[in-house]
């Protein structure tokens, strides 16, 4: 149904990407989405919101979001026949690596493809399955890879081709996958496409990117990038402008040109030709644009944090586009793919990985990251009530065709046990139930790198310690706004990506033993005591025992991986319970999300236990702070929770 300012609430509820967008703007402006099943509520017209909201919001608002409802998308395949019933990925357990920061091979301070080779049997004796690989491609490094400057080539600071088929081939012999990041949204500047552009407009690459005609006095529209400023940056050399959503390095491509979808498609197919197992999408969302580009509008843009993303993060070809990479790129080799989605839901996410439609395998989903209100840079508590509710909807809601992720710490956001306790009360506890929560619930895990050590935020003290291009921007817009260096700081630490990029602490030794080198950033020396991978590797008690574990009692339990889940005490504050149930097990798995005590739920028959994150398990009594326990039951008496 095409939805007009005539159309209800309701209506808008009832369809997929407007009960999203609902959500989403609800959540910003950290209100919940009960009101939208209120009966009167639900009569509203679009023309009522409209009128009632006055000038409160801006004159294109309404026009933008039914652009957005009205997005096609496209009806599934009639052949389900296109992904395998059982697929590899669904058990398996993946970890990230970010290469700069994860092991230094060569002393010169930054982290190679020869450090991760180092580290593969430590990774096959953590137990995961599947690495995937930050970009390790040939870069100027404005945004430390993901602007990439050749696709077949291997950065230098990271080694060679070699040492990139040497990895390969030792993943591949310790029975482990690798896959790869495609940064596809954009380029770098400096790639052989946007040289040609710039040389010759009228050439073959002349439409391969976003040119817009106009003098340098203003840009072609109001869209910001997402690392501060205009997202529009003018070209001297051609007299007119080209857009780019993150830095002014990073030149988005045009989609619409077929030939640019055809220059993916060839170097998705030359990496799955050398073997690696599938690829991560970076913002894949983004790819397709509105025609016309028209102008961003400025209360979707004041509750986001940046303008013009509705005109983008759902465009109008997005489900076509996928599904042509799909079936010309990772279809013929059975690859894998998951996308990085930022700003799409739960029920855009199932139209993007339904397994009939043939667009993705997974997607990240970002809804969970944040509490309702807050965005990244905001000093604030992370309240794990919120990933319970996000966790309940998403478990309870999402199609059984459809497979979701389960992620925490990635290279863009801190570190996530500081976002709950930010003062380091409750280290070890707290890293273990997130292990939990992790490594028992449905979905496909991906770590992050020093997740599994209980890395934390660093202490970074001043500006000089940062070495991302968004912090550096946002300070700097903050300075130039008028605020005080102190709070522009503050504000940058509260979210910095760089808490997530410092060395990884493999030793107690002289960095962090990453490197002996002064490393390109600094940790704060947390390493020194007893965070870090060798101490925790003799302590049976440590983070990285408990991980290694957890991802062994997942593979060796079939209800873990398997099984449908059931949540129990659903309304109770800090408290996470849940049955997984397959054939012939069932698990229980309950869990304090509180640093105090909480009841216990009671408990359906007799019980073994499987894990707990305290040396000492009281089966009686309150759950400790963080308390987080996975018990096989042994008479199943589910009716009587
Ligand atoms: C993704 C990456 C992030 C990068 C951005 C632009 O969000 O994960 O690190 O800055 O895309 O490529
Ligand atoms: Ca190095």
């Amino acid at each position: 149904m095409r939805l007009t300012l005539r159309s209800t609430l309701a209506d808008v509820w009832a369809s997929p990407v407007g009960a999203d967008v609902l959500s989403t703007l609800l959540r910003q402006l950290g209100l919940g989405t009960a009101w939208v099943t209120n009966p009167v509520v639900r009569r509203l017209r679009l023309s009522q919101i409209k009128a009632l909201a006055g000038s409160r919001v801006g004159p294109g608002f309404f026009d933008a979001i039914l652009r957005l409802l009205n997005t096609e998308a496209p009806p599934p395949n009639a052949d389900p026949a296109t992904t395998a019933p059982d697929p590899w990925w669904k058990r398996a357990v993946f970890y990230q690596i970010y290469p700069r920061s994860f092991k230094d091979s060569n002393d010169d301070g930054i982290g190679d493809l020869g450090g991760i080779i180092e580290k593969l049997d430590y990774l096959r004796d953590l137990g995961v399955d599947a690495l995937w690989l930050s970009p390790v491609y040939d870069s100027p490094g404005d945004d430390f890879g993901y602007d990439v400057r050749d696709y077949r080539a291997i950065l230098a600071e990271f080694g060679t081709m070699e040492d990139f088929d040497r990895l390969l081939a030792g993943v591949h012999d310790r029975g482990m996958r690798l896959i790869m990041d495609l940064v596809v949204n954009h380029t770098s500047d400096e790639h052989a496409w946007f040289q040609a552009a710039l040389r010759d407009p009228a050439g073959p690459y002349g439409d391969y990117y976003f040119f817009r005609p106009g003098g340098p006095e203003a840009p072609p529209n109001n869209w910001t990038s997402m690392f501060s400023g205009p997202a529009w940056r003018y070209l001297p050399e051609r007299g007119d402008w080209a857009l780019h959503l993150f830095s002014s390095k990073q030149m988005d491509l045009n989609w619409d040109n077929p030939a640019v979808r055809d220059e993916v498609i060839d170097l998705v197919r030359w990496w799955l030709d050398k073997g690696v197992d599938g690829f991560r999408l970076d913002v894949i969302n983004f790819i397709s644009k509105q025609p016309g580009l028209p102008a961003g509008d400025e209360t979707i843009g004041a509750l986001i944090g940046y303008r013009g993303a509705e005109n983008y993060f759902y465009g109008p070809h997005l489900h076509e586009y996928l599904r042509q990479l799909r079936t010309e790129g990772f279809d013929p080799y059975g690859a894998f793919s998951v996308g990085e989605t930022p700003g799409i839901g739960r029920r855009m996410s199932s139209l993007l990985t339904a397994p009939e439609r043939a667009e993705l395998d997974m997607v990240f989903n970002f809804d969970h990251w944040e509490t309702p209100g807050k965005v990244r840079f905001d000093d604030y508590r992370y309240d794990l009530n919120y990933l319970k509710a996000y966790l309940v909807d998403w478990m309870t809601h999402y199609p059984p065709s459809c497979w979701m992720s389960l992620f925490y710490d990635t290279h863009d956001t801190p570190r996530w046990i500081s976002k709950v306790e930010p003062s380091g009360a409750h280290r070890r506890e707290l890293a273990t139930l997130l292990a939990v929560i992790q490594l028992t619930l449905r979905g496909t895990p991906f770590l992050y790198q020093g997740q599994e050590l209980g890395m934390a935020n660093q202490r970074f003290t001043s500006i000089d310690d940062l070495r991302d291009i968004e912090s550096l921007r946002l300070y700097r817009e903050l300075l130039d706004a008028g605020k005080p260096p102190a709070e522009a700081f503050a504000r940058v630490l509260a979210g910095t990506r760089d808490h997530a990029r410092t060395p990884v602490q493999w030793t107690a030794g002289p960095h962090a033993g990453f490197s002996q080198a002064e490393p390109w950033i600094r940790g704060d020396g947390d390493e020194a005591t007893g965070w870090n991978a060798q101490d925790e590797a003799a302590d049976p008690d440590s983070v990285l025992s408990f991980y290694t574990a957890m991802i062994a009692l997942r593979r060796a339990h079939r209800a873990l991986t398997d099984g449908e889940v059931r949540f129990v005490g659903t309304t109770r504050r800090d408290y996470l319970g849940y049955l997984r149930t397959c054939e012939d097990e069932t698990v229980f798995v309950e869990c304090n999300l509180s640093a105090h005590p909480v009841r216990r739920e009671r408990r359906p028959g007799a019980f073994t236990l499987l894990a707990s994150n305290y040396p000492t398990v009281a089966l009686d009594g309150r759950l400790r702070p963080y308390e987080a326990a996975v018990y096989r039951v042994v008479t199943v008496r589910p009716e009587r929770l």
